[in-house]
């Protein structure tokens, strides 16, 4: 008997080609496989694919050392407080916690799920150092109104960019914005990937250098340097007690190709985007928000809401799509429902009305540039056959 159930398809997978393998291949045969040539490689492309002069691209082993190394260099410690979405992956707000400082959750917007400018104003207290916008799915956050509350009460802002690349705010691309740094994530899930890495953007020279010296133990020079400098290459020195996160040119290696794919991986997801978009049109569902006319929005998620009017509960609606061979997910169960959040802070679901209501009726549908048309039809297929 033959089997014609069709194939799981994954939530999310990455779209490694042969040139990625080749440039991998090349570094392990090359001798030099931790961080050297082609991480310091990546960096200039990315700085270049950003296009804008001035801005240092810092390469990291995940988006949370990114995170964790911009608000170090900026000062965050004990006694401050930073402002971060509770719609988000607990990356952004953990790494406030790593510096002791502490974390005020706000809710987002209930269209965009993005972090709401008017919360952030709000929960602004006299120890109120920084706040970290996250760019939900790929959709930029509302920059404009935040970058104004910054300037208007003397707070840093760090952005978190792990789902947009390649995403426009005004007509800028996110990370060449007016923040004060921006932090990309290569997890495997990701518009572009390295299987685990990131990248740390900033036009400050002396973040940026922070950020480099801590990137790597607080060593005053990186190991590229320190291996082939000419005098005296044995020499460095510890500045301060610095981490381990630096990007690894295996991975690099992976990255040189998948940013040269980024702009056609993006407008791939466009195109699925808009054939989930007309294939859901007439269902009881709340498609994602689009960005502005005339910005981008990367796609990294796509994520309906059901509507009231659908009796079925959203965990049963992921669990129909499953038992149809389709990978869902849920971005995110906020930070406040979190019990390490929830407990440290005492939060209550009705502090954050919109996050809550979204997280209950949301789910992620698979999106990634391995799908074909005809998997989002089967996608919309099964999702029609569970709401009937
Ligand atoms: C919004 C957000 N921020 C930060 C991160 C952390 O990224 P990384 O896994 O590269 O540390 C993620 C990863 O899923 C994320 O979704």
């Amino acid at each position: 008997m033959t089997d014609t159930k069709p194939p799981f398809l994954a939530f999310a997978l990455p779209d490694i080609g042969e040139e990625e393998i080749a440039e991998v291949v090349d570094t392990l045969r090359s001798g030099w496989v931790t961080t050297g040539p082609k991480a310091r490689r990546f960096e200039d492309d990315f700085a270049r694919y950003l296009g804008e002069p001035g801005l240092q691209a810092i390469a990291v082993n995940s988006a949370t050392a990114g995170l964790h190394l911009a608000l170090e260099a900026l000062g965050i410690g004990p006694g401050d407080e930073v402002i971060v979405p509770t719609h988000t992956f607990t990356a952004t707000a953990e790494v406030v916690r790593y510096l002791g400082a502490d974390v005020r959750l706000v809710d987002v917007d209930p269209v965009t799920l993005n972090i709401d400018p008017a919360r952030v104003e709000a929960a602004i207290t006299p120890r109120t150092k920084a706040f970290v916008p996250v760019h939900y799915a790929g959709l930029a956050a509302d920059m404009p109104a935040l970058l104004e509350i910054a300037r208007r009460h003397g707070l840093k802002v760090v952005e978190d960019a792990a789902h947009a690349l390649p995403s426009t705010s005004g007509g800028r691309l996110v990370g060449t914005l007016d923040s004060h740094a921006t932090v990309f994530s290569f997890y495997a899930n990701k518009t572009i990937t390295t299987g685990e890495g990131g990248m740390l953007v900033t036009r400050d020279p002396a973040l940026a250098a922070r950020a480099r010296v801590m990137r790597l133990h607080g060593i005053s020079r990186d190991a590229f340097d320190r291996f082939t400098a000419t005098v005296p290459s044995w020499y460095y020195e510890i500045v301060a007690p610095g981490f381990k996160y630096n990007l690894t040119d295996i991975a690099a290696a992976l990255g040189l190709h998948q940013l040269r794919k980024a702009d056609a991986f993006a407008a791939r997801r466009a195109e699925l985007v808009a054939r989930y978009d007309a294939a859901l049109a007439d269902l009881p569902v709340l498609r994602p928000a689009h960005a502005p006319a005339g910005e981008r929005h990367a796609w990294h998620l796509y994520v309906l809401r059901l509507a009231d009017s659908v009796r079925l509960g959203r965990d049963q609606v992921i669990e129909a799509l499953f038992a149809a061979g389709i990978g869902c997910s849920v971005h995110y169960i906020p930070l406040h429902l979190q019990p390490y959040w929830r407990d440290r802070y005492g939060l209550r679901p009705e502090q954050f009305p919109h996050s809550q209501r979204a997280y209950e009726r949301m789910l992620s549908l698979p999106l990634h540039t391995r799908m074909s048309d005809a998997d989002v039809d089967r996608v919309a297929a099964a999702l029609r056959t569970a709401l009937a």
